[in-house]
């Protein structure tokens, strides 16, 4: 799909990956419908965009904010030919200490916040045969310890990827679902701060498998271009897990738990 004067509603605009994805979509001619909940930074990101954008400021995980940005994003553009659900929040911790509150918190952004995001957008995706892109995870090919749940909401934005590619199928519309592995944004570091733990003290293992954002945007679109079903953007996790998932055990053991033996070993 070309996305010239394409008509994209981006969830999650003001953070990393959004972002780079707006710019990189005004670039190529894209018009953009901005949304996060933090309004200053999306006006600034339209400030920098300028025309081709707007601001649909509002909370994916509720329901009148996610039916509001649709409309808003009609009432000015007329029509809608692109959903990117890429609104996300992570929660870092123990299966063993989880607060059920922050669970929950996050489930409605990853989980809820993607299907009624897609089910207020479908009716005009209808019309133009557009496209669904699902920003998911590698973590939900394999569960990453301390991200055990975060890891289960993506694995559910793919069943949901799955799903709605064949149930919307017949109306032309296609369905991408991207998986990155870790990118240098603010998402995996506040996820961390939130819990107190000092992602410094893995800095040299996080580098060699860390993406940087405009780099994932650049892949996301190139696949919005070539109409793709799915990319995992670390090939080798599916065959290693597959194959080895003990291998992955212990190296998770090595690099993950180990360094926090002691804070999660009461
Ligand atoms: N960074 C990584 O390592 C990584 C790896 C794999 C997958 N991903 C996925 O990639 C996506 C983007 O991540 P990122 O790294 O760019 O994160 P980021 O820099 O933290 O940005 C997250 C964006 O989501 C928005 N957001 C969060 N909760 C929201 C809600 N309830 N309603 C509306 N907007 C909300 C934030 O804006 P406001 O706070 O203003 O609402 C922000 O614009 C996420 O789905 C994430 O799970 C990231």
């Amino acid at each position: 799909m070309d996305v010239k004067d394409k008509v994209v509603l981006i969830t999650g605009a003001s953070g990393g990956i959004g972002s780079e994805l707006a710019r990189l979509l005004a670039r190529k001619g894209a018009l953009l419908a901005l949304m996060s909940r933090n309004v200053n930074t999306l006006n600034k990101l339209k400030e920098e965009l300028g025309n081709s954008a707007i601001v649909v400021a509002g909370d994916v995980g509720d329901e009148k904010s996610a039916e509001k940005a649709v409309k808003d994003t009609l009432g000015h553009f007329k029509r809608l030919d692109i959903l990117i659900n890429n609104a996300g929040s992570a929660y870092h911790g123990s299966i063993e200490h989880m607060d059920m509150k922050a669970f929950d918190s996050m489930m409605k952004t990853n989980v809820y916040g993607v299907i009624i995001m897609i089910q207020h957008s479908l009716p005009f995706l209808k019309k133009t045969k557009g496209m669904v892109v699902n920003i998911s995870s590698v973590a939900s090919k394999r569960a990453i310890p301390m991200l055990g749940a975060y890891s289960g909401s993506k694995s559910m934005v793919d069943a949901i990827s799955d799903a709605l590619r064949v149930e919307t199928m017949g109306y032309g519309i296609k369905v991408l679902n991207f998986c990155p592995p870790e990118v240098d944004t603010d998402f995996a570091k506040n996820a961390a701060k939130e819990r107190g733990i000092d992602f410094e003290a893995q800095k040299n293992l996080r580098r060699a498998m860390t993406l940087k954002p405009d780099k994932v945007a650049r892949m996301i679109v190139n696949g919005i271009e070539k109409e793709k079903r799915e990319i995992v953007a670390m090939k080798s996790i599916r065959p290693v897990n597959y194959f080895m998932p003990g291998v992955l055990d212990k190296l998770f053991y090595r690099f993950i738990m180990k360094p926090y033996k002691d804070r999660y070993s009461s």
